[in-house]
């Protein structure tokens, strides 16, 4: 059961804003680490490194991790957001909060790493705005978490594995694309564009990094720590000293870009960035983890830099030994210069990446696979294309991604739309019809004497005990019948009901049988508003909200019958028609009681004439009345109610008959009078 205000319209409203805001940041956390899976990768390296664990993991571990995360947080993302797969989704989303809010409160606690990295570089936090970030996003998590089906759905069940899937697939195919070329969006201080020395300005008046410096001294055994300004006399000897950083300043973008030159040890940083020509730099943060497969092309760069005057440096952090191994290996000729490891990583994510630098602005990266070659450089870089700064514009970047995934995504809602309406429509009834009592009841009429009645109940009863059938059965038989039926008939299986009933308790009635009479046989059922009944003996929508009345008082199951004549339907008044009936003999219920009635519909013109509506027309008039049913008792009642079709139905049509999501089995006349016609109705359940 679910609470009143669980489904009260602020409550929804608050899931669906909780839904958007955890939806929006894990879409936007999980797409920059798709751009940059080496960001996140150096990042997972640095927490590994902190926790004392790198040695632990083969390093294809941490990139496999950062790919997975980028994918786990755009899909779980694009989940909320469409609605899809919305108790799984939920659930996870709610799984990652409960493991990355206690993670980030320790991390702003000890602040073994100062930017935890949850939105790669496009978005720097602090640990402590990173942890009430994420007590921000559990908030909604569990918000989201207690009443999931809150969550407005964009999409129709059956869309929802395709949307998934695509959505994994995208940032799986956008992730490999940027590990295999370079991020598409540089949120990096070295993006195109940029100057490098600028980066490394700090402005003016901006606050200034205070140091200070503890100095360790020891006096007669005893440790203490000094400051400058109560450093102590000569009596205490010196142990060590260290330099903290009291209060952290202004840091500009880039504040580890020194260029030493491996071969003189000097510092050429200033002569490169004032370099009024081209420069090369060849990014390699570790030589010994370098890709070889682009050598021949890096070695032949190095030539035509040469040949034309331009600069070119190896950039690295690696041993001078290794970067002899590197020479050897690859015949490398070119320069090497002495970086920090973090500013190489930064500066272009591919090992080895390429950067061409003029006066200190960046025109152009590559990754190794794009490096340039004979064919890009066929003269002087001043009048190629390639000597030109590289146009980029993020937004538009950003927009032709965007498209990418809105594209598809909108056809995919689109198709959804259009072709499976209908399907979906027929799904949900479907889906109701299975919550409602399948039934075919025979209805016997004025046939067969009490032998011929007796045989036959006794064929069947034998018959459907052998073969139990997956519907209920009943079997209304004429009075007489009843009472000796009852005793042998196995009601577990087949139910035995009258054809009718009196319209008066008791009393000077000659002729009539009372409902009390009927349930004393042994029935549970009675037939009432069947149409020969209306036509031949003039029972009137009064008579009949009488004789339902008393049936119900007496513990009878009704079965109504309702249907119109072929004038009626020649005119196109069929849906009047029914609902006049019901209106006339069983609305007047309370829910508690419309609960007990069957419906049959029966169309006049189809009773015993060989004539059977098309299972088309038997569904739509089916799916009126039962739109009648919930609009006097409301959508759960209709969805309960059963209704049956009745007129000329066989074996035969049994089956396409009851296919139908509004049709709940068939009220049968004469086919129910043999045996092997009536199971073969039956049946038509089992297929
Ligand atoms: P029928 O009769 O199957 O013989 O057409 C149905 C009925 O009147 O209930």
């Amino acid at each position: 059961m679910r609470a009143k205000w669980q489904n009260s319209r602020a409550w929804k409203w608050v899931v669906n804003i909780c839904r958007f805001m955890l939806g929006a940041t894990f879409v936007f956390s999980g797409f920059v680490k798709a751009v940059d899976p080496l960001g996140t990768y150096y990042k997972i390296q640095d927490y590994l490194t902190a926790f004392g664990m790198q040695q632990l993991l083969p390093d294809i571990v941490p990139l496999l991790m950062s790919v997975l995360l980028a994918v786990l947080e755009f899909a779980v993302g694009m989940h909320l957001l469409l609605g899809i797969k919305r108790r799984l989704t939920t659930r996870l989303a709610l799984l990652i909060m409960l493991m990355m809010t206690p993670l980030t409160f320790y991390l702003a606690l000890t602040n073994p790493i100062s930017d935890c990295g949850c939105f790669g570089d496009a978005l720097v936090l602090t640990n402590w705005q990173t942890f009430g970030k994420n007590v921000v996003l559990l908030t909604c998590a569990i918000v989201v978490f207690i009443t999931p089906w809150n969550m407005v759905r964009f999409l129709t069940k059956k869309m929802e594995w395709t949307l998934s899937n695509f959505s994994v697939v995208f940032a799986l195919v956008l992730a490999g694309y940027c590990l295999a070329t370079l991020p598409i969006i540089d949120f990096r201080p070295y993006k195109i564009g940029n100057n490098i020395r600028e980066g490394m300005e700090i402005p003016e008046g901006a606050k200034p990094t205070v140091f200070d410096t503890r100095f360790i001294m020891e006096k007669d055994g005893v440790k203490q720590t000094f400051t400058v300004d109560n450093y102590p006399d000569s009596t205490w000897t010196f142990v060590s000293a260290e330099t903290v950083v009291v209060e952290k300043g202004y840091e500009p973008p880039i504040h580890d870009f020194v260029m030493e030159s491996l071969e003189t040890g000097e510092d050429i940083t200033d002569e490169m960035l004032d370099d009024p020509g081209y420069t090369f730099l060849l990014v390699m943060h570790r030589t010994e983890e370098a890709d070889e497969g682009y050598i021949d092309l890096i070695n032949e760069l190095y030539e035509y830099c040469q040949e034309n005057g331009y600069k070119f440096y190896a950039l690295s952090s690696s041993s001078s030994e290794a970067i002899e191994l590197w020479r050897d290996r690859t015949g490398a000729e070119y320069p090497f210069c002495i970086m920090d490891d973090i500013t190489l990583k930064t500066m272009v994510r591919s090992n080895p990446g390429l950067m061409l630098i003029k006066e200190g602005v960046v025109l152009n990266k590559w990754a190794d696979s794009q490096m340039p070659d004979e064919y890009d450089l066929t003269g002087k870089l001043e009048e190629l294309p390639l000597g030109q700064m590289k146009k980029v514009n993020d937004l538009c970047t950003l927009g032709i991604v965007g498209l990418w995934y809105i594209v598809p995504l909108l056809l995919i809602i689109l198709i959804d739309r259009i072709f499976n309406k209908k399907n979906n429509k027929n799904d949900n009834k479907l889906i109701k019809k299975s919550m409602r009592k399948k039934i075919v009841a025979g209805n016997w009429k004025m046939n067969m004497n009490l032998q011929e009645g007796v045989a036959l109940a006794k064929e069947l009863n034998e018959v459907l005990t052998a073969d139990k059938p997956n519907c209920d059965v009943v079997i209304c038989t004429p009075f007489i019948h009843l009472a000796t039926v009852a005793q042998f008939l196995n009601q577990d299986v087949i139910g035995l009901g009258a054809e009718n009933c009196a319209d008066k308790v008791k009393g000077a009635f000659t002729g009539e049988v009372s409902a009390e009479m009927v349930k004393s046989t042994g029935a549970q059922y009675v037939i009432l508003g069947h149409s020969e009944r209306r036509e031949y003996y003039k029972e009137t929508p009064e008579i009949l909200k009488e004789k339902v009345q008393l049936a119900l008082a007496n513990g009878l199951k009704v079965i109504f019958c309702i249907g119109e004549s072929l004038e009626e339907r020649e005119a196109n008044k069929q849906n009047e028609v029914v609902k006049a009936e019901l209106e006339g003999s069983v609305f007047n219920l309370s829910a508690e009681d419309f609960a007990k009635i069957i419906i049959a519909y029966e169309p006049i013109w189809a009773i015993g004439t060989g004539k059977t509506a098309t299972a088309e027309q038997a569904e739509e008039i089916h799916a009126y009345i039962r739109s009648c049913v919930a609009d006097k008792y409301g959508a759960k009642v209709a969805d309960e109610t059963s209704i049956l079709y009745g007129g000329s139905c066989k074996a035969s049509n049994a089956p396409e008959l009851f296919a139908k999501p509004d049709i709940d089995g068939g009220l049968i006349g004469g086919a129910s009078l043999k045996c092997a016609d009536f199971k073969g109705i039956i049946d038509a359940w089992k297929k």
